[in-house]
């Protein structure tokens, strides 16, 4: 029987399955601690999980003119992400067709083409290689131009959200996402929608689930660990973060889902926008909402929150990712964004509401990073493989689902770690697959 981190390097791949098979155990709410401090486990991880599912890399509206492009990672991996003269956006593998090097090693800009800094192959931002310095005199007619086009990377989108995918046999982006659709739909379709500014990043020393696990399911840490928010007077009371839904979908995702909400916390004048681009449960949804906290699995969260500025309720939208870089490393990537269609000063309200709240220098980004640092060192002990230490995921497991206007499983408070579960559980899914 395994007794340390060190037997589960020396064990075969299989018998790594069998032993997370055996020790993970998501729907009686057993978690292991060394699931988030485990360098084989984060390896399989890498492979099992990274390299199959869709993994976003962007939003459409960070290369909005012909000719933008940007540069991504897809698990690791440098992506050119391009939009060309009909609009259409194309990822390309980062490397170039002759000898390997990296293309492109801007973060974004606007170019037609690129020109390899090694030996000065020039491709189009559709892929096709068009210029070879020389060529005629070096290679004479050997050389077919058509052959040596960029490699394309699989890249699909839902409503300006772009995911890309090493998988060749992913199912389409759509039928991963289900149902969740619906409450993405308000978060990033409720209206046609812009980032602002460049991405913020910022590296926080944690294993990368504890960011998806925070914001998938886990309102009941919002109480104390962000308490001195309700001390300020920034939010009603301590337990505000207990009203509302908590609701998961097949796939790993969930959400919570804060409600009711006296005040409309969004611009008014988009009213009728909002009502063209949801169903009308959809509207009422956004209409009552307080704050909406979610996770795409794998990693990528987002968040609807409100924050008194200047007297006035408002609201401000992010998405973010959790970006792997280790087993106790992570990149936090957030993109905050708005309706394209609101007033400038409303924009800017919100932009100081976000900054205020979640950002590297907001109030409850510091109190999260914390805590996520925390565990993860704990994690790395030998203590967690000596004493076979579990995590407690046993919360709301006594509570039965309740009907929900929109799909999917739904409990009628935050306070249950039921879409913590259910993330654990695809996780355990594609990891022993
Ligand atoms: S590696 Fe790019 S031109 Fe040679
Ligand atoms: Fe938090």
């Amino acid at each position: 029987m395994l007794k340390t981190d060190q037997s589960l390097k020396e064990m075969s791949k299989d018998q790594v399955v069998n032993y997370l098979n055996e020790s993970v155990k998501p729907e009686e709410g057993v978690i292991p601690a060394y699931l988030l401090g485990n360098q084989t486990v984060y390896d399989l991880e890498h492979e099992k999980v990274f390299l199959k599912t869709w993994i976003f890399v962007g939003h459409e509206s960070e290369i909005p003119n012909t000719g933008d492009f940007m540069t991504r990672e897809l698990s690791g991996y440098s992506l050119i992400i391009t939009r060309d003269k009909e609009g259409e956006i194309r990822a390309f593998y980062n490397m170039c067709t002759h000898r390997g090097m990296k293309l492109c090693r801007a973060d974004k800009g606007n170019k037609s083409f690129f020109t390899c800094p090694y030996h000065g192959y020039n491709f189009k931002n559709t892929g096709e290689l068009v210029g070879v310095p020389l060529q005629k005199d070096i290679y004479g007619e050997n050389l077919d131009r058509s052959e040596m086009g960029l490699h394309q990377v699989k890249l699909q989108s839902y409503k300006g959200l772009i995911f890309g995918t090493w998988n060749q046999d992913a199912e389409p982006l759509e039928e991963f996402l289900g149902d969740f659709k619906w409450y993405l739909d308000i978060v990033v379709g409720r209206a046609e929608m812009e980032v602002i500014g460049a991405p913020q990043r910022f590296i926080v020393n944690s294993n990368w689930k504890i960011g998806s696990d925070n914001f998938v399911g886990d309102s009941y840490h919002t109480m104390v660990t962000h308490g001195s928010i309700a001390k300020l007077g920034m939010v009603p009371n301590a337990t505000y973060s207990k009203r509302g839904f908590q609701i998961h979908t097949e796939n790993g995702h969930g959400l919570n889902l804060g409600t009711p909400n006296p005040d409309f916390a969004f611009p008014e004048e988009l009213i009728d926008e909002y009502k063209n681009n949801l169903s009308e449960e959809q509207f009422e949804v956004l209409s009552n909402l307080k704050n909406m906290i979610g996770n795409v699995f794998p990693n990528l969260s987002f968040l609807i929150s409100h924050t008194k500025i200047k007297g006035k309720l408002i609201s401000n939208t992010s998405i973010r990712m959790w970006r792997p870089l280790g087993v106790n490393k992570m990149e936090v990537i957030a993109w905050m964004l708005v309706e394209k269609n609101a007033h400038k000063e409303w924009k800017d309200r919100s932009r100081d509401s976000f900054i205020l709240t979640f950002s590297p220098s907001g109030i409850f980004e510091q109190d999260d990073t914390e805590v996520f640092t925390d565990i993860t060192e704990a994690a790395q002990g030998p203590m967690p493989f000596q004493k076979k230490l579990n995590y407690n995921y046993t919360m709301g497991l006594h509570r039965e689902p309740v009907e929900f206007i929109g799909p999917g499983v739904a409990y009628n408070d935050k306070f249950t770690e039921a879409a913590q579960r259910n993330f654990y559980k695809y996780w355990l899914e594609l990891m022993t697959k």
